[in-house]
């Protein structure tokens, strides 16, 4: 993927770039700055391929190994000692990032679509996306007063502002998930993996990645593998009579090439599905062209869109959620 923003920007700008978006984590932002700054840490990345230079997949590695993270001559002497074992994981892994708390911001819409549904997530992970009937929710708006709650473990926190669908649970009948390399909630190597990939400083998260990843393992939604663009008409073509098909992809698109996010909103536009897409601000440009221009002076996060027309802008991790003016 040559023309990637990971791919040819030099490395030193993709970990000042990360510093700035991982407020949230003062250790990844240390980090990031440090490397930034740390010329033979910025050779040895400098030496991995294409999209292997995205500064979460080496930080990612540093956490599955256990480095010392505090930014100075131990990391540095770590990351010379063990760069084999690290370059060999960042080849071997992806970004595969699957959180659960997204659900929160998702589970209003598909619970306003006429259901049972048919769920098809496109870049499921390791599928906790595709559980948001089995979740708890506790939304409260900004004071902190709940908006609405459903039983269950984990809870989903979100703030809620606006006015948006109803908080309730989507009644999911079936449901499979495609991915060019499906994670097994139950495997410990790909559980592992995944605990490396939350930021450090996000304790909630690691803990509510346990307690779906638990839930998946239970009883894993079924996946298929292989490329979005050519597995989606097959799986939708799965779906039972009676039930109504969604396809929906989270923080998937973003990470293809512009033509190929293009195609694939073309074919989900094509297929006779309903489409929830939840992905960076820009990610998509025919959505983003639609939102309202609402004057937002809030942080950049995600916008949420159903069939093409932007809802909500959300966190990145299902934080927050603000309802778009209809
Ligand atoms: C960052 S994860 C997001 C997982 C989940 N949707 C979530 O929001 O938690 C992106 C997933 O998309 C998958 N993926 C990326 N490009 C793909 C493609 N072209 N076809 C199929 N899967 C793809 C990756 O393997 C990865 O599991």
């Amino acid at each position: 993927m040559p023309g990637h923003y990971f791919a040819a920007a030099p490395v030193a700008a993709l970990y000042r770039r990360f510093a700035e978006e991982a407020r949230s984590s003062p250790t990844w932002q240390g980090v990031s700055s440090w490397i930034a700054e740390t010329d033979p840490v910025l050779e040895l990345l400098d030496t991995l391929p294409g999209m292997k230079r995205q500064p979460n997949l080496f930080l990612a590695a540093l956490r599955y190994f256990e480095a010392p993270l505090q930014p100075g001559p131990d990391l540095s002497g770590w990351i010379a000692e063990h760069w084999t074992p690290v370059r060999e994981l960042i080849l071997q892994r992806e970004t595969q990032t699957n959180e659960a708390g997204r659900c929160a911001v998702l589970a209003p819409v598909l619970a306003a679509l006429p259901g049972p549904l048919a769920l098809i997530e496109v870049g499921s992970s390791a599928g906790l996306c595709l559980l948001p009937d089995r979740y708890g929710y506790r939304w409260s708006d900004r004071a902190g007063r709940t908006v609405a709650e459903l039983p269950g473990e984990p809870v989903l926190e979100c703030v809620v502002s606006g006015s948006g669908p109803a908080y309730a649970r989507p009644e999911v009948a079936w449901r499979l998930g495609v991915d060019r390399n499906p994670l097994d909630p139950a495997d410990p190597a790909d559980a592992r993996w995944l605990e490396s990939l939350v930021w450090p400083d996000q304790d909630e998260r690691q803990r509510r990645l346990h307690a779906a990843l638990a839930i998946a393992a239970a009883q894993p939604p079924p996946r298929i593998r292989g490329e979005a663009l050519e597995m989606l008409p097959t799986a939708v073509a799965q779906v039972p009579a009676g039930l109504t098909p969604v396809v929906l992809h989270s923080f998937t698109a973003m990470y293809l090439p512009r033509e190929d996010r293009d195609r694939l909103c073309d074919l989900i536009e094509s297929l006779p599905v309903h489409w929830v897409s939840l992905e960076g601000e820009r990610a998509i440009g025919r959505i983003a062209d639609r939102v309202p221009a609402d004057g937002w002076s809030g942080p950049p996060g995600t916008l949420l869109a159903l069939d093409g027309h932007p809802l909500a802008r959300a966190g990145w991790h299902g934080e927050r959620v603000h309802w778009l003016a209809p």
